[in-house]
């Protein structure tokens, strides 16, 4: 991807990656992802984040299209997270008279993960900072995703560089901005960004969108995936939406089954779910990886848990899956259990005290020996039906 101007004075210098397999080791990236990364050319120049070490060189040859690097002034750290702080030692040589400028919590984590600590300046919130022909302003936003993050906001343009908010995974392919796309091949994986990356932050995220809501937007600059010059305001209407974790009416189905069993009593409950008009993903968390399972559950406000007794207790996959959204606490779900044994339950009793304790309302569970016979497959579509129609009920269709 080459720089691009998406507002007088202003260029998108970031790069794509598409050779990492796994965000921060543990997500994967089928379709890539971007580090979007931005100067602005006043009089004094002031590149916003950067990008990941092993993109570094590449970063600095987009820079140097636009200018000379050495004539950078500031380096902006919205965010001290390696995938936007790697290339700082390079910058460092390249434009060894700019300072770094970054909320206070990032002071020693600048020192920590690249010893630095030179030309460190800590901005406050709501701080400005006069480039000649542009001003930036600085505004803390912790916790979305780190401590130290921050959004820069350049104030003749109206353009919001929020970092890793409002950002998502999948690199741009040949794009930048997001009415230049069909954005339904990028919103799951927004959503997938959002659920695995922010969710677990969401109330900081709220706290964020309130924070920033005075200014006059004109552009959404994050740091990951698609731009916002036209509209906005529907990226942080998504955002929020997430983040209240309101779900759409439908049904995750996320289950394992070791025999086809636990299998074919979950073909029955999405059966009977979409028999009642909903959308249901039947997601089998032995063959997907979970941070797909925590995307769905976030999209959809129920979810059908199913699991066989395994070492007496919950099958290790789907109980990963459940792990998983509970450390991102997601709240506000109705959910069904079902699930085979082979001479003693266990599952689901486990299960049921899982998600109780989590505050989600149990509709209903089907446990079964061995293979289910008709009437507990008519028993599972029930209780599919039984769900949507929970679900309807709540979201008042
Ligand atoms: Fe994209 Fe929290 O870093």
């Amino acid at each position: 991807m080459v720089p691009r101007e998406i507002r007088p004075g202003i260029f998108w210098v970031g790069v794509n990656d598409r050779t990492t397999d796994l965000f921060e080791g543990i997500w994967p990236l089928p379709h890539g992802v971007s580090y979007n990364a931005y100067l602005v050319v006043g009089r004094k120049i002031a590149l916003i984040d950067s990008v990941k070490e092993h993109y570094a060189e590449e970063f600095v040859r987009n820079i140097a299209e636009v200018v000379e690097p050495a004539r950078i002034d500031y380096l902006v750290v919205n965010h001290m997270e390696p995938d936007h702080s790697g290339a700082l030692p390079l910058l460092r040589r390249m434009a060894p008279n700019a300072e770094i400028l970054a909320a206070p919590p990032a002071r020693p984590m600048l020192a920590g993960f690249y010893g630095i600590a030179e030309r460190v300046r800590a901005v406050a919130d709501g701080e400005r900072l006069d480039l000649g022909g542009k001003i930036l302003s600085f505004h803390h936003i912790p916790f979305v995703h780190w401590p130290e993050t921050m959004a820069t906001y350049e104030e003749t343009e109206g353009v919001l560089f929020p970092c890793d908010a409002f950002g998502g995974f999948r690199a741009l392919d040949g794009v930048l901005f997001a009415d230049e796309v069909d954005f339904s091949l990028y919103e799951d994986e927004i959503l997938r960004y959002f659920a695995n990356i922010v969710g677990m932050q969401s109330q900081a995220v709220l706290r964020a969108i309130e924070k920033l809501k005075g200014l006059r937007i004109e552009v959404i600059a994050p740091s990951h995936g698609l731009i916002w010059r036209k509209n906005p305001e529907r990226v942080v209407e998504l955002y929020a939406r997430w983040a209240r974790m309101e779900g759409e009416a439908g049904v995750a189905l996320i289950f394992g089954s070791m025999y086809g069993e636990t299998r074919k009593a979950a073909e029955a409950l999405a059966r009977g779910v979409a028999e009642e008009g909903l959308p249901v993903r039947v997601l089998d968390a032995g063959r997907i990886h979970p941070s797909f399972l925590v995307r769905d559950a976030w999209r959809f406000s129920g979810l059908a848990l199913g699991s066989p007794t395994y070492d007496a207790g919950v099958f290790p996959p789907v109980e990963y899956a459940l792990r998983l959204l509970e450390r991102k606490r997601l709240k506000n779900r109705v959910v069904a259990l079902f699930g085979s044994h082979g001479w003693k339950g266990g599952a689901l009793r486990k299960l049921r005290e899982k998600v109780e304790e989590l505050g989600w309302e149990v509709v209903g569970e089907l446990g079964f020996p061995g293979e289910p016979g008709p009437g507990e497959l008519s028993g599972a579509r029930e209780l599919g039906k039984a769900l949507a129609q929970r679900i309807k009920t709540l979201a008042k269709i």
